[in-house]
């Protein structure tokens, strides 16, 4: 799948993770996959599916603070990384360490958190992909959450996908009124037009008989438009999760379900099937997402740049004559330059060493 990707893609990813891991997103908005969905949708099921890792799942709320997934193709060795640099090799792991990240964050229980934690997967069968995965809206408080538990989940999402920089990735379930649903409705809300909005539907394995044609309509972009349009995905239900059958496994009977498929076979020739389709598409579109981006990222970080340095003429006339306010003085300059200085002398660097 992933050879026939251009080369050139990893540093544009990197470029963007790294300006990401130093913090430079609050300052400036970067170009990013977010995935957003219903509880239950399928989000943990389509990233377990595009990363070859089982991630976290269960009923309720899983995913409590925002979980940025990096993929990255490597050939040779495998291993898995966590942020604050907890490295491991046995990808049964993940969940626990990722608990545990979230423990820490967010508190033990059920309350959500806006800190971002980073999950790094290197193997060779990955493809170079950066997502954001986000809390599942919730409609309903569980036991010990707030009662606006809902509206703090969409207020999160909102964060993420209001930024004209974000491509929106919208899971929705086939068996479900896909066009009632909450998630697409947040997604056009923000992006009227559909420009940045795609939409991955998921559970073709589980609608009613009869509702076939209407739904391959909706594929096929003639219902709900959109412009980056979607993407029909079966991932494996949780019968076969319990009777353990493998991501791998789980490829060769999805193409098999579309091959058998009466209504959904001719999705395959159009690339708006499988889990594969799904992962092309997305490197590719993220890369031409980071590459519009540039300019205008470049633009800001020389803007700041020059913000700083108007800041620190201002400071020549030196501090204050007294002891005490001299020092004071320092230590507000001091600790008011050196992230900001750190970060865009970073940013600078690395922008010059990828491209
Ligand atoms: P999330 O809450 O959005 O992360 O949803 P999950 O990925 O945890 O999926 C919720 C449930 O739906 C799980 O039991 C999955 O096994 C099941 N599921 C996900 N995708 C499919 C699918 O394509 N077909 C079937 N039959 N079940 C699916
Ligand atoms: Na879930
Ligand atoms: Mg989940």
């Amino acid at each position: 799948v992933h050879h026939h990707l251009e080369e050139s893609i990893r540093p544009y990813i990197d470029l963007i993770d790294t300006l990401r891991s130093v913090g430079i997103q609050k300052d400036l908005a970067l170009p990013t996959i977010v995935v957003i969905g219903d509880q239950s949708s399928g989000k943990s099921s389509v990233l377990e599916a595009l990363s070859g890792i089982a991630l976290p799942r269960g009923s309720g709320i899983v995913t409590r603070c925002p979980l940025e997934l990096r993929l990255r193709n490597v050939t040779g060795g495998v291993s898995w990384k966590a942020e604050k640099m907890i490295e491991f090799g046995d990808p049964s792991l993940v969940e626990k360490h990722v608990e545990e990240a979230q423990n820490e964050l967010a508190g033990k229980g059920v309350k959500i958190c806006d800190d971002l934690i980073t999950l790094e997967v290197r193997s060779a069968d990955v493809c170079d992909l950066t997502l954001i995965d986000l809390p599942g809206i919730a409609r309903v408080p569980v036991q010990g959450q707030p009662q606006d538990i809902g509206n703090q989940i969409k207020r999160l999402i909102m964060k993420f996908i209001e930024k004209p920089e974000t491509i929106n990735m919208v899971v929705v379930p086939c068996n479900t009124d896909i066009a009632t649903t909450e998630a697409l409705k947040m997604a056009q809300e923000v992006d009227p037009e559909g420009v940045r909005t795609f939409a991955i539907l998921t559970k073709p394995d589980l609608i009613d008989r009869g509702t076939e044609k209407n739904i391959l309509a909706i594929v096929q972009n003639k219902v709900i438009p959109l412009r980056k349009g979607y993407v029909m995905v079966k991932c494996r239900g949780q019968q076969q999760i319990d009777e353990k059958v493998s991501l791998v496994e789980a490829t060769q009977i999805e193409r098999d379900f579309f091959q058998n498929h009466n209504f959904f076979r001719p999705l395959l020739d159009e690339n708006k099937a499988t889990i594969k389709c799904l992962a092309i598409k997305l490197t590719q579109d993220l890369v031409s997402h980071i590459k519009k981006s540039l300019p205008k990222l470049d633009e800001q970080i020389k803007k700041q740049l020059w913000e700083v340095r108007n800041e620190l003429k201002k400071c020549e006339d030196g501090p204050p004559q007294d002891l005490k306010g001299a020092k004071q003085f320092l230590i507000k300059i001091l600790t008011k330059f050196n992230d900001k200085i750190k970060s865009l002398s970073l940013g600078e660097l690395i922008i010059k060493e990828n491209l």
